[in-house]
């Protein structure tokens, strides 16, 4: 199984003096059971050959992406396949711009576009350079999609500038390392189940009651979950959005057929991440024709769905239970009363008053509210809340269970 596969990490070399450090934390990782491959800028090459990489890693040395020599074992997707960390150390103000844009002009920016890897990124420069607006835009913009950054410390730098740019310790960007290694398989193993988007009630064979729900969070969970070893069953309602990679998909309409899809499965999954918005209710009947204008009902009369979340807490064995509240008001006490009411281990909470927030946006601001209290987060992006929901689900979980 995975976990007796070595680790391999790739570290970027870019083109800044602290490119000499690079051999430092090569040896570092090595030092710490991480096969390491090494991935230079033609830039790079000016401060350090790849023959230093390559003696250190006994490896070959990725430079380019017109290799001469047809056999060469490089090259940009075998290298963002292979990764199970992609470190960029030291990383230049224009490789964070190049990445943040999409560029992949050279091995190392394709490599970056390719892999499903983890990013983790340590800047050096100039300290004006770091502090530019588009460089700081270019670090948010990556750090929105998930990119980790070991800020750059400050001090005298090579320039003779003295402010914040000089690369981060090696050992600093080694832990990190190791901690992105850890966290990209601590979910192997085991089996989780999310639901997502909102439901669709049928009035009659055109209309429908149904809500807001991008299924976004969901789906950035799922995905987030199945890159972290899981294996992952997404079972959502109506959404525009694309299968997210490895997870097995099951659309659905109602709350009904969503009610039925996660009870088949119940049994076999570790843990449960309902981030769906289920309609509460659906119309009694459902016409089986269009209603016509003229012959408009006063009223459409409503019975209850069953409470998915609910259902499974008052489960005799019950796997590992997230659920969400989306509140108007009150939005910690009701979350508390969810935690109760529906015996979660976790309730993930946000305010959906503000128009700016939760349905259909990219960002959020949740609080996670367990029985041990509520810890409110930043504003962050959906990708970095899906991270934040993961680490919580793999401690609840207690680790990896890799056979
Ligand atoms: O009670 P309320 O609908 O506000 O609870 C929200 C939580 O319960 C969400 O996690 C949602 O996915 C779940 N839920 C459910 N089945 C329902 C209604 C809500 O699983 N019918």
């Amino acid at each position: 199984m995975s976990g007796e596969r070595t680790t391999t990490v790739l570290v970027g070399v870019t083109g800044g003096i602290a490119a000499y450090k690079s051999c430092e934390l090569v040896r570092a990782l090595m030092k710490r059971g991480y096969r390491v491959k090494v991935v230079m800028t033609d830039a790079a090459t000016r401060f350090v050959t790849p023959l230093t990489f390559r003696t250190l890693t006994n490896e070959p040395v990725a430079a380019s992406l017109w290799e001469d020599d047809p056999s060469a074992p490089v090259h940009h997707i075998s290298l963002a396949e292979e990764a199970d960390v992609f470190v960029i150390a030291p990383c230049t103000a224009n490789v964070i711009a190049k990445i943040a844009q999409g560029r992949a002009d050279d091995l190392l920016t394709t490599a970056a576009l390719a892999t499903e890897a983890p990013i983790v990124m340590a800047p050096a420069m100039n300290v004006h350079m770091w502090r530019d607006e588009a460089t700081q835009e270019n670090v948010d913009r990556l750090r929105d999609r998930g990119v980790v950054f070991v800020e750059p410390e400050s001090g005298e730098l090579a320039c003779g500038d003295v402010g914040e740019g000089r690369l981060a310790p090696v050992e600093a960007i080694a832990e990190a390392v190791m901690a992105e290694a850890e966290r990209a398989q601590d979910l192997a193993g085991r089996h989780i189940l999310v639901t997502a988007g909102g439901t669709q009630e049928p009035i009659d064979p055109v209309r429908y009651i149904g809500n807001r729900s991008s299924g976004k969070t969901g789906f950035a969970i799922a995905d987030e979950a199945a890159r972290r070893g899981a294996r992952v069953t997404l079972v959502t309602g109506p959404t525009h959005l694309a299968d997210p990679f490895g997870v097995e998909v099951v659309r659905v309409q109602t709350a009904l057929q969503m009610h039925a899809a996660v009870m088949e499965r119940a049994e076999d999954v570790d843990a449960v991440v309902a981030s769906a918005a289920v309609a509460d209710f659906r119309p009694a009947e459902v016409a089986r024709g269009k209603i016509k204008k003229t012959a408009a009902p006063e009223a459409i009369a409503l019975v209850r769905n069953p409470d998915i979340l609910a259902e499974l807490g008052a489960r005799q064995e019950r796997p590992v239970l997230v659920g969400f509240a989306a509140e108007t008001s009150d939005v910690e006490s009701n979350a508390r009363h969810k935690l109760e009411a529906k015996r979660c281990d976790l309730v993930v909470a946000n305010d959906v008053s503000d128009p700016a927030l939760g349905f259909g946006t990219d960002a959020n601001r949740v609080a996670f509210v367990t029985r041990d209290g509520v810890e409110w987060l930043p504003m962050l992006s959906k990708r970095v809340i899906a991270r934040e929901i993961a680490d919580r689900l793999a401690r609840l979980l207690g680790g990896a269970d890799v056979e």
